[in-house]
Formats: structure tokens, C-alpha cells, sequence
């Protein structure tokens, strides 16, 4: 089994803000994140496929597809925007980078074509802090 990666990069701003909670319970518990107007971040996301090469390819898949198929499920659903407000697939989340992740996930696995088996993604909020994500394991 081999495992291929793609890094591909959005900027979008969000807020980390429960609306069930007082001002001072978000600050406390969110810190500047919970900021009313917004703040951003300039995100990575390595999204990584797992799979065999193709005998006449060489390739688990192509990589230029990949990044095509990674830019029309999310990236330009994500790319410059305010992910509490204009993303479909967060309304009604908290724009966490966990949440977020978990979201992209379940994007791509509804884009990928059969055959092509999604393996994790990791998602940098900063260069310090990044999630990871590897599915639900099988029953
Ligand atoms: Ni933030």
C-alpha cells in the first residue's frame, strides 16, 4: 500500500463563538477566538489517498486530478470566505479546525471516484497547530 499526499492551501476567516453561551462565557472560554468581528487564518490542508499503483501508470492516482477534485469539493467552497457564514457544509457547527476537518472529510469521500480510497487529512490552522483525521475505523 502506498500513500500519496497533496497540500493544497485556503485563507477564511471564522469566529469561535457558542451563541447559547454569554459574551463573557466565550471569551473565557475562547479567548481571542471568540472575537465578534472575525479574525482569520491561512490554512494547509494534506489530504492523502492510499491505494497500489496502476500497472501501466505508475500512479495510485493522478495528483492533478487530485488536487482538481480537492479544489472543487472544498478549497473553493472555503477559499476567502467566512466559514461560520458562507459554507454550506458548517452552518449550524462550531467553525472549530476539528469540525472543519471532520467536514472536509465527508466532502471528499462524496467526490472521490470508486476506486480511490481517502486515507487521512491533516489540517493546519497554523504552522503549529494542525488536526488530523484518519475516518471511523470499520465495524
Ligand atoms: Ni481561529
Amino acid at each position: 500500500m502506498v500513500y500519496l499526499t497533496r497540500v493544497e492551501h485556503f485563507n477564511a476567516a471564522h469566529k469561535l463563538y457558542n451563541g447559547s453561551w454569554t459574551r463573557e462565557r466565550n471569551e473565557e472560554v475562547f479567548g481571542k477566538c471568540a472575537n465578534e468581528n472575525w479574525h482569520g487564518h491561512n490554512y494547509e490542508l494534506h489530504v492523502t489517498v492510499k491505494g497500489n499503483p496502476d500497472a501501466e501508470t505508475g500512479f495510485i492516482y493522478d495528483v492533478k486530478k487530485l488536487s482538481i477534485l480537492i479544489n472543487t469539493a472544498v478549497i473553493e467552497k472555503l477559499d476567502h470566505k467566512n466559514l461560520n457564514l458562507d459554507v454550506d457544509f458548517m452552518k449550524g457547527k462550531m467553525c472549530s479546525t476539528e469540525n472543519l476537518v471532520l467536514a472536509i472529510w465527508h466532502e471528499l469521500e462524496l467526490n472521490l471516484p470508486s476506486g480511490v480510497h481517502l486515507h487521512g487529512i491533516q489540517l493546519y490552522e497554523t504552522p503549529r497547530i494542525y488536526v488530523e483525521y484518519y475516518g471511523e475505523p470499520e465495524a
